[in-house]
């Protein structure tokens, strides 16, 4: 099979370029490296069934070409995280809604049949405050002016762009709502609290939790997602469907600090920071953002392989021998 990853030198990215290539197939990435790393994909690049372009979604002039060629395309480049959001705004709504446009348009174009998987967030559930999240719940954002919601704007306008695009030109897509995903090459640089805990408690630090700890994740080992990701795209009963991808045990984010510093064996003390000085007054943050994945389950028969502690001891393990990104 030939696919297609945006983003593939990112996090979720590079592993499903890794998942794919192990499985025989030829994989194409496009990526601008704004946050993805070379050294994420480089092992591949001897391999002759793998190809990179280092070029912008907005711009790359090889798209319509890639899009014809391919059976699948994995559309993940975006910017993401807190910090890049608040950093520059507009790049995050060019970006994220106008490289979505731009692949949609590419493919109905030239090729309509290939299957599309587009990366979607939790985040789009916004201030809903239900404990948990089914797919048919509503949207509840902030009104305009908390710049924090674009990105969850964005994806939620990514959503209805596929659903515009289908209805109008019948391209295959799949919509997931991904939850947070953690795993070997998700980077801390951007806020992502997962890799912050880890390397802070492997090295001693003060184990850094923003707010009073008391909000609640759920996380999800990379492997789970890319496998998930795949059982998606190989059902044709999920086109045109919008489907949670996460796991769905829960932890508050002070006892994950407390877990990790735990299993490492860290002498680490945990440091609670107001979200203000974290990231300044426009951030809000939400209580839960557990998914409901009947729906994934019913679609595919998912069952998430990892549970939390593996996946804290899997990157203790990394932080300790390469260190993670
Ligand atoms: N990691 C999570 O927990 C999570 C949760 C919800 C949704 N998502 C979504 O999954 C996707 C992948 O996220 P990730 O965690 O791997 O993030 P990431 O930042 O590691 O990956 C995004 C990739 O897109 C690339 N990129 C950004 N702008 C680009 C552009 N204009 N042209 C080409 N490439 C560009 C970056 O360089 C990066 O490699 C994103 O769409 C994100 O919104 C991730």
């Amino acid at each position: 099979m030939n696919i297609l990853i945006t983003g593939g030198a990112g996090f979720i990215g590079s592993h499903l370029v890794a998942y794919h290539l192990a499985k025989g197939d030829t994989v194409h990435v496009v990526d601008d490296l704004s946050t993805g790393q070379v050294g994420n994909i480089s092992a591949h690049f001897k391999d002759p069934h793998f190809q990179f372009d280092e070029a912008n979604i907005l711009t790359w002039d090889g798209l319509k070409e890639a899009a014809r060629w391919s059976n699948r395309i994995y559309h993940m480049a975006a910017i993401v995280g807190v910090k890049k959001v608040l950093e520059d705004p507009r790049a995050v709504m060019a970006t994220n809604m106008a490289g979505t446009e731009r692949v949609f348009r590419a493919v109905a174009e030239v090729n309509p049949m290939t299957q599309i998987i587009v990366a979607s967030s939790s985040e789009v559930y916004g201030f809903n405050t239900k404990p948990a999240f089914v797919e048919t719940d509503d949207i509840v954002l902030r009104s305009a002016g908390r710049l924090r919601w674009c990105y969850a704007v964005t994806k939620l306008a990514d959503e209805f762009l596929a659903y515009s695009f289908l209805k109008k030109s019948h391209i295959k897509v799949v919509i997931v709502r991904l939850f947070n995903t953690v795993g070997p090459h998700q980077t801390g640089k951007y806020g992502m609290v997962f890799p912050n805990f880890i390397r802070q408690a492997v090295h001693g630090e003060q184990v850094t939790v923003y707010g009073d700890g008391s909000q609640t994740r759920s996380f999800c080992n990379v492997d789970d997602t890319v496998r998930a990701l795949d059982m998606l795209a190989s059902t044709p009963a999920a086109n045109g469907e919008i489907v949670n991808v996460g796991n769905d045990d829960e932890i508050s984010i002070g006892d994950l600090a407390k877990l990790i510093i735990e299993r490492s064996g860290s002498k680490s003390g945990i440091k609670y920071i107001g979200y203000e000085a974290a990231y300044g007054l426009e951030f809000e943050d939400i209580t839960h953002r557990r998914p409901v994945i009947q729906k994934l389950q019913d679609l595919t028969g998912f069952k998430p392989r990892w549970s939390l502690y593996d996946t804290i001891d899997q990157l203790i393990a990394l932080e300790r021998t390469t260190g993670l990104k």
